[in-house]
C-alpha cells in the first residue's frame, strides 16, 4: 500500500518539531513562554461574540451559499471599495475557512502541473507546500534585511520564465514585516504588465501596521492588473478571529468561480456562525482594531529595542504584522556544553533549552540563519523573553 505521489511532495510544518520539544518541556514543569505563536493575543471582541451566540440562537446553524452569505459578500465588497479602493460584486467574492483555504483554492484553480510560481523569500511556510501539491514548482526570489526583505524589480524581471504562472506577494509581510510602498508596487507592475501570469496578493496583515505606513491593494493600481489578481484578506488577524475560520478572495468571476467549485467538493461553506460574526466584525465597531494596532506598535517597540541591542543580532524593524525576524547568523559554527549552532533549528532548540523561550527557526519560511519572534504577547513576557534569549545567547562562544 502506496501514499499518494502529492502527499510525498510536502513536508509537515517544520515548526512541529520544536512544538513538540516544547510541549515536552511544559509537561515537564517548566516556565516556558511561546513566541512562535501566529495569532493575536486578544480576546475577539465582545459584539462579534454576541453576533455568533444570536446567530445560534436565532438558528441560524445551518448550511450557507457555497461561496458565502450574500450579506456576507456585498459587506466584503463595501469594505473593498471604501478601503482598498477595489470594486467587486459579491459574484467576485469567496468567503473560506480561512485564508489558507482562500490561497489553497486560489492556487488550485490556477497553477498547472509544470507551471512555476514565483515566491519572494522569506515566505509564509505554507505557500510553495501549496503550489507543490497544485503540481506546480516554487521559484524563489531571494531577499534580505539590506534590501528591507522586499524584491526589485530587476529580481523579478530575472525570474520570469514562459512558464511563469503565478506571483505571491504578502505585504504586510510574515514572518519579516515588510510593506511595500505604492511606489514600490508600481515598479513592480512595470515588469508584471508586460507578462501574462496571475498575481496572488495575501494581504491578510492588512490592519496590522506601525510608523503611519500605508498599505495598498495591488490590484488597485491598474485594471488590467486587477482582472489577473487574487486578492486575499480574512478576519483572523485583524478582529483576533483565527479561531473563527473566516478568510475570503476576491478576483475576477472566471476565478472566484473555479475556487468555488474546488471549494463545493471540499470543505462547502465556511461555518454559518463564523459568518455571522465575520459580518458584525466587518461592519460592527472598528475600535478593537485601532486599540490592537496602537498595543502592537507599543510591543514592536519595546521588543524590537532589546531584541536589537543583543550583541550579534541584525534587526529588521518590521512595519506590519506582529513578527521580529532578526539575522542570526553570527551565533552559527558558535557552541555551549553539548551545544553546537549549526543552523536556525539548532539555535531555536537551544534558544528552547537555555533561554526557555519558543521561536520558530527561519528554516521554517525559507530563510537560514534567521528565527521568527512573535510579539503577540504580553510587554512582561516580551521582557522576560528577550532577557533570557539575551542571557542564553551570551553563553555562546
Ligand atoms: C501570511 C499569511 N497568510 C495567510 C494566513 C492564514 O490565515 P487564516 O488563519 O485566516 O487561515 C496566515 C496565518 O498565519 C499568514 O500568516
Amino acid at each position: 500500500m502506496v501514499l499518494s505521489n502529492r502527499i510525498k511532495k510536502i513536508n509537515v510544518s517544520p515548526t512541529m518539531k520544536i512544538a513538540q520539544m516544547a510541549i515536552e518541556l511544559k509537561s515537564k514543569g517548566e516556565s516556558i513562554l511561546d513566541l512562535s505563536i501566529g495569532e493575536p493575543d486578544f480576546p475577539t471582541p465582545q459584539n462579534i461574540k454576541d453576533a455568533a451566540i444570536k446567530a445560534i440562537n436565532e438558528n441560524f446553524t445551518k448550511y450557507t451559499i457555497n461561496s458565502g452569505t450574500i450579506e456576507l459578500r456585498k459587506a466584503i465588497a463595501i469594505k473593498y471599495n471604501r478601503e482598498n479602493g477595489l470594486k467587486y460584486s459579491p459574484s467576485e467574492i469567496i468567503v473560506s475557512n480561512g485564508a489558507k483555504q482562500s490561497i489553497y483554492n486560489a492556487i488550485q484553480a490556477v497553477v498547472n502541473d509544470g507551471d512555476e510560481v514565483i515566491i519572494p523569500s522569506p515566505y509564509y511556510a505554507s505557500y510553495p507546500e501549496m503550489v507543490l501539491l497544485a503540481g506546480g514548482y516554487p521559484k524563489f526570489i531571494m531577499t534580505n534585511e539590506e534590501t528591507n526583505f522586499k524584491i526589485s524589480s530587476q529580481q523579478l524581471r530575472n525570474s520570469i520564465t514562459e512558464k511563469t504562472k503565478l506571483l505571491i506577494l504578502c505585504s504586510p509581510s510574515n514572518p519579516t514585516g515588510t510593506v511595500y510602498t505604492e511606489e514600490e508596487l508600481k515598479e513592480l507592475i512595470t515588469v508584471i504588465e508586460k507578462e501574462k501570469f496571475f498575481i496572488l496578493s495575501d494581504e491578510i496583515y492588512e490592519k496590522i501596521i506601525f510608523d503611519n505606513c500605508k498599505t495598498k491593494s495591488i490590484a488597485a493600481l491598474n485594471q488590467e492588473i486587477k482582472e489577473r489578481t487574487i486578492t486575499i484578506n480574512g478576519v483572523s488577524k485583524s478582529y483576533s478571529m483565527t479561531g473563527w475560520r473566516i478568510g475570503y478572495a476576491a478576483a475576477s468571476e472566471k476565478i472566484i468561480h473555479a475556487m468555488n467549485k474546488l471549494q463545493s467538493h471540499s470543505t462547502s461553506n465556511a461555518s454559518s456562525i463564523s459568518q455571522a460574526a465575520a459580518l458584525e466584525a466587518i461592519t460592527g465597531q472598528q475600535e478593537s482594531i485601532i486599540n490592537s494596532r496602537k498595543e502592537f506598535e507599543i510591543r514592536r517597540n519595546k521588543f524590537y529595542d532589546k531584541i536589537s541591542s543583543i550583541q550579534g543580532i541584525k534587526c529588521f524593524k518590521p512595519h506590519g504584522a506582529f513578527y521580529l525576524f532578526p539575522n542570526t547568523f553570527s551565533f552559527v559554527g558558535k557552541r555551549y556544553n553539548s551545544y553546537a549552532i549549526l543552523n536556525s533549528a539548532s539555535l531555536a532548540e537551544f534558544i528552547l533549552r537555555e533561554a526557555k523561550v519558543v521561536v520558530v527557526p527561519g528554516s521554517a519560511f525559507g530563510a537560514e540563519g534567521y528565527i521568527r519572534m512573535s510579539f503577540a504577547a504580553s510587554i512582561e513576557n516580551l521582557e522576560l523573553a528577550s532577557n533570557r534569549i539575551s542571557d542564553a545567547l551570551m553563553k555562546l562562544t
